[in-house]
């Protein structure tokens, strides 16, 4: 393996791949259960999603009548998307880095979950981001929440051979993510913070665990 992060999460991701979907996760199922509602307002617009692993959001982008660029750095994460989007010409799936970039074009609306933690440099991102969305346009993002991510929270998951993978995260700070989205001209409309609740014990009663716990937070970030 190499030090570079995105060659060691490409590697580590392309090994999840074919677990991801049906993987028991309680940060996936916490954004599954409440990012949704917060972009149902996205609707018939240019959308880039940032890391749309197997496309969990993709197809539900797609279906609300949105054109979607998603772009990912797994290939095998993106087979799995494909697999599901098959027929969907709405959607362009592309192998792509966001930390190196690429001309994707300009969007309404940028959208990300769970991808933060990968990146190394909060304001490369940021302006990333900056540079792909129209005037105007909006920036949704879900990530594992600052408090556990504080506490040594991260992506990990047991292969099928039954290695323990840590994928390669960086604990950001609340208030560098703020400086960061700050200085790409991106301004905070709204914050959620998701809190373990019964709808989670539902799912699997293990979670009992997390009630009352901070789960992951929801921005939304406006474009100046
Ligand atoms: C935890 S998964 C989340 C996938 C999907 N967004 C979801 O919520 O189910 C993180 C994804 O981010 C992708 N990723 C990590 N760093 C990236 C980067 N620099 N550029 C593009 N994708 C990246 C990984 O390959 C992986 O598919």
């Amino acid at each position: 393996m190499t030090s570079d992060p995105s060659s060691e999460n490409r590697a580590g991701y392309d090994r999840w791949a074919q677990l991801y979907d049906t993987y028991v996760n309680s940060t996936v199922a916490t954004d599954e259960l409440y990012f949704p509602s917060v972009y149902a307002e996205v609707r018939h617009l240019d959308v880039l999603e940032i890391g749309c692993g197997t496309g969990r959001h993709t197809v539900r982008l797609a279906s609300q009548g949105n054109r979607v660029t998603a772009l990912d750095l797994s290939p095998a994460m993106l087979d799995v998307a494909r697999g599901k989007l098959a027929g969907a010409k709405n959607v362009t799936l592309v192998e792509a880095d966001i930390m190196i970039g690429g001309d994707w074009g300009q969007f309404d609306t940028v959208l990300t979950a769970l991808v933060l933690e990968h990146i190394s440099d909060l304001r490369l991102f940021f302006a990333q981001v900056s540079q792909a969305l129209k005037p105007g346009g909006r920036f949704y993002m879900s990530e594992i929440h600052p408090d556990r991510i504080a506490g040594g929270t991260q992506a990990n998951f047991v292969a099928a051979d039954g290695e323990q993978i840590r994928l390669t995260s960086f604990a950001h700070a609340e208030a560098d993510i703020q400086a960061a989205a700050s200085q790409a001209g991106l301004c905070l409309a709204l914050q959620q913070d998701v809190i373990g609740d019964d709808h989670l014990v539902q799912l699997n009663p293990d979670w009992v665990r997390h009630i009352g716990r901070r789960m992951i937070r929801i921005w939304v970030f406006a474009h100046q």
